[in-house]
């Protein structure tokens, strides 16, 4: 049978399409998300386009790309995220301290342009605090939006935990595990210093993971006198080493963060705090001492298995959301479940490690020193 042209595009049947996109600092487990939401997609017909470098994929020149079962295969195991990110650039929606800036109305009337001129039906928005305020702009502005929190830091008090965190609190267990035969065998002091921002979750959760000695968070200004006497006393007591983990937002009492000079754009650098301890541990103690920073490994490589699971759940949670209308909202684990809260609510508040809480007891109660 022959159709002109207009009988044609009338018998296009136009799929229910939605967008995804991954924003801010990367994190293991986004491609479970990503893979998770197409094939949960897939089972109710529904097209999904993924936006490229975050909200940059939104502005001229426009970019995405349509993702389907065929080149989402495979890609769970994977780091990083298939579509890409930046932290950076015109949507950067956090400044200095993590102050949240709002997006510029020019910037946020394009990308509404964008997806309308695509016909995209809903949004999903993978990312941090920043990234979710943005979402949340974009959805006062009338975009369907709806959020999934990532982020390794841990520090969104909206959702008990997020993927990302696990395998990056892996990593550190793995970095201790090593630097404890190499400081034993020389009778070193080593300190690793870790990320999470302003909160000690990575380091809680890792120094216990990798039997650290002392862990340094930022919810717990640490005393230089008290530490370097703590170490001084293991080492004179026979200890083959100590290991110090410090989270990269610590610091000592009256004290101020440290930071990296030469950021080019956006939020503040935190790091160097590591190599100030050891510099001072080394000076009060005269005993041999190493810093290491383990940066950037935390975030890369392939996610855990409960990552790979809470990011499973995640994007199939994202695609209930808006089979349910829920826009505006957020997916979030609560008690062994999926729930959703309001985006709005989410962001800003900062979940940080209770000083008195139970972790921060246990690891007391093993022998783990804080500093104080
Ligand atoms: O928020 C995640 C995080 O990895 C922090 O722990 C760290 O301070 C920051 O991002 C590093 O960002 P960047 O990759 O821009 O250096």
């Amino acid at each position: 049978m022959h159709f002109g042209k207009t009988a044609l595009a009338q018998l296009v049947v136009h799929r229910f399409r939605i967008g995804v996109l991954t924003s801010g600092g990367d994190c293991p487990g986004l491609n479970a998300v990503i893979r998770a939401s197409v094939a949960s997609a897939h089972t109710l017909g529904w097209e999904v386009l993924g936006f490229i470098d975050g909200y940059e994929g939104l502005l001229s020149p426009v970019n995405y790309k349509i993702l389907t079962l065929e080149n989402t295969q495979g890609i769970m195991p994977i780091g990083g995220t298939i579509i890409g990110t930046t932290n950076r650039g015109r949507f950067a929606a956090k400044q200095g301290m993590g102050e949240r800036a709002l997006i510029p109305q020019p910037i946020i009337d394009e990308a509404k342009k964008t997806l309308n001129d695509l016909g995209v039906r809903a949004l999903i928005c993978i990312g941090g605090d920043g990234s979710l305020t943005t979402a949340d702009q974009l959805f006062e502005n009338g975009v369907p939006v709806v959020g999934v929190p990532k982020t390794i830091d841990n520090d969104l008090s909206a959702t008990a935990t997020t993927f990302g965190f696990d395998s990056a609190v892996q990593c550190v267990a793995d970095a201790l595990d090593r630097l404890h035969t190499t400081a034993a065998s020389h009778k070193r002091v080593m300190v690793l210093e870790v990320m999470g921002r302003t909160a000690g979750w990575i380091a809680l959760y890792g120094g216990v993971a990798g039997g650290a000695d002392v862990i340094l968070i930022p919810e717990i200004p640490f005393s230089y006198e008290r530490l370097a006497a703590h170490v001084e006393k293991r080492m004179a007591g026979g200890a083959s080493s100590t290991l110090i983990v410090v989270a990269e937002g610590a610091m000592a009492q009256g004290g101020s963060v440290a930071t990296i000079d030469g950021a080019i754009k956006g939020e503040v650098r935190l790091g160097g705090i590591g190599a100030q301890i050891a510099a001072e541990i080394a000076e009060r103690t005269k005993r041999e001492t190493r810093a290491v920073v383990l940066g950037h490994l935390q975030r890369g490589g392939a996610p855990t298995t409960q990552d790979r699971n809470l990011g499973t759940r995640f994007g199939v949670g994202a695609i209930d959301l808006i089979k349910e209308k829920k826009f505006g909202c957020m997916v979030s684990y609560q008690n062994y479940l999926i729930g959703s809260v309001s985006i709005k609510e989410a962001v800003g508040q900062i979940k940080h490690v209770p000083p008195d809480g139970q972790m921060v007891n246990t690891a007391k109660s093993v022998g783990i020193h804080f500093g104080v």
